[in-house]
């Protein structure tokens, strides 16, 4: 029996983190729209535009990110998924473990187009290939956590197993 406290804590943090979700799916397919645009060649113009640009998405990003994971991690979600799902505590933990990683590829691409767009680094055709992987494995993370959350909510209605 889940005691009520943890009951209501885990109604808190499951609205916060799916509606979360929800906002990080749109912002990452509003990125990946703006990756669609031809990259301009350095030098060329719009070239400056286009990454300060891209720069700007990925500060967002970044911020986002950064109060989504941290909210995930002191929320309880992991405690109360584990509560619910024993058998899933490893996955959420490893969930929760990817979080620092994905933050820093970010925050490395990042620097990476503010560079750019100063001129001070030399064109690399695979920015844009590697923040689309970047993306890739967010999607993947925020789907599996996800399904946990719903798992969870599903144990909390008395229909999970
Ligand atoms: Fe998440």
């Amino acid at each position: 029996m889940i005691e009520t406290r943890a009951r209501r804590r885990s109604e808190v943090w499951m609205k916060q983190v799916l509606d979360e979700h929800r906002q990080l799916r749109l912002m990452i397919a509003e990125l990946r729209e703006f990756l669609r645009e031809p990259r301009p060649a350095p030098g060329a113009k719009g070239a400056h535009t286009w990454s300060s640009g891209l720069a700007q998405w990925l500060v967002k990003l970044h911020d986002g990110l950064f109060r989504h994971f941290r909210y995930e991690e002191e929320s309880g979600m992991a405690e109360d998924i584990t509560l619910r799902h024993p058998r899933r505590s490893s996955e959420i933990e490893r969930l929760i473990g990817e979080h620092p990683q994905m933050l820093a590829e970010i925050k490395m691409l990042m620097t990476e187009a503010l560079d750019y767009s100063e001129g001070h680094l030399l064109d690399d055709p695979a920015l844009r290939t590697r923040l689309e992987a970047v993306l890739d494995t967010l999607d993947a993370h925020e789907r599996a956590e996800t399904a946990l959350v719903q798992r969870a909510e599903l144990q909390e209605v008395g229909v999970g197993d």
